[in-house]
């Protein structure tokens, strides 16, 4: 019998990679997409050595709508696609009226318009055959405002609240489908080195491995998880600030009290 197919996105780099490698470990074909073609055709070559899968690279930069569409039209026409791994994305730093819109805007093109094509191409067939999962990689910025990064808060934020919708959706359908949106903290990539943000400045102990990421990911999949938050600290943290009211998660997403804005009089007003 053939083996399934998982499609991962950013698959060339950190959490994507490792995906890759724990996919075909476990016996399933891979659809390998990123940019960097060079980089997928050596995984996909170590892959499909190592584990006697069939691995095929797939150049596309999903922010554009051209290799968006291509890539969902592949997706749609494979009978044999189990498992799709959202994962491609990337960071933008700086205050949002002062960093590039450009590299915001693709930003959205890439966590949410392509999450969402990908996704609407590939969920009816997994519905009707009554089996798949869907993997949304989020972020715990998902769950906070974060100064300097609010793009890439308000699109992880999304892919949040767009994974736990679909859930809604499969389970009112009483599809077997699974969705699950993953929420790392910190995890050792290439993200923040793309991003040009130092790891100095970041406590040690709030860093994770993309191994530990992708492994508690794949236990949260078997458990049928929707919100996977891999790492105590996180959960912790999650918890927190889904419980707490907002003028105390501004405090704890400003480091300053929170003082509501007083609001002057326009000065001819009658
Ligand atoms: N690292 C963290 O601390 C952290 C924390 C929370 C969430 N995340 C999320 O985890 C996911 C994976 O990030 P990572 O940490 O593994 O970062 P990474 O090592 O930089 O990997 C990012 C991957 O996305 C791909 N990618 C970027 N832009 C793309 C585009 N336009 N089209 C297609 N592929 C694209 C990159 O490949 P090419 O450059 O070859 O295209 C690469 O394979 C992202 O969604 C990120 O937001 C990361």
């Amino acid at each position: 019998m053939a083996n399934s197919l998982a499609a991962v996105t950013g698959a060339s780099a950190g959490i994507g990679a490792v995906f890759a490698r724990r996919l075909a470990a476990q016996g399933y074909d891979l659809l390998l997409i990123a940019r960097r073609g060079d980089r997928l055709e050596q995984l996909a070559a170590e892959l499909e050595s190592a584990h006697g899968i069939h691995a095929e690279a797939c150049v596309a930069d999903l922010s554009v709508a051209a290799d968006m569409y291509r890539v969902a039209a592949r997706l749609s026409a494979e009978p044999r696609l189990e498992l799709l791994i959202n994962n491609a994305g990337f960071g933008v730093k700086g205050r949002f009226y002062e960093a590039p819109l450009e590299d915001q805007l693709k930003m959205h093109r890439l966590h949410i318009g392509a999450i969402l094509r990908l996704t609407h191409a590939t969920l009816p067939p997994m519905v009707q055959r009554g089996h798949g999962a869907i993997i949304n990689v989020a972020s715990v910025a998902g769950f906070i405002r974060s100064a300097g990064s609010i793009s890439y808060c308000a699109t992880k934020s999304w892919v949040n609240a767009f994974t736990e919708g679909l859930y809604l959706d499969l389970k009112a359908a009483g599809s077997l489908v699974v969705v699950q949106a993953l929420c790392p903290g910190f995890t050792y990539s290439e993200f923040h080195d793309v991003a040009g943000v130092s790891r100095d400045s970041i406590p040690k102990s709030l860093w994770m491995t993309a191994e530990d990421v992708v492994d508690q990911s794949l236990a949260g999949l078997r458990r049928r998880k929707l919100f996977v938050v891999p790492g105590w600290r996180y959960k912790f943290i999650v918890a927190l600030l889904n419980h707490i009211p907002v003028a105390l998660r501004l405090k704890f997403e400003t480091g300053t009290p929170y003082k509501r804005a007083r609001v002057e009089e326009p000065a001819n007003r009658v």
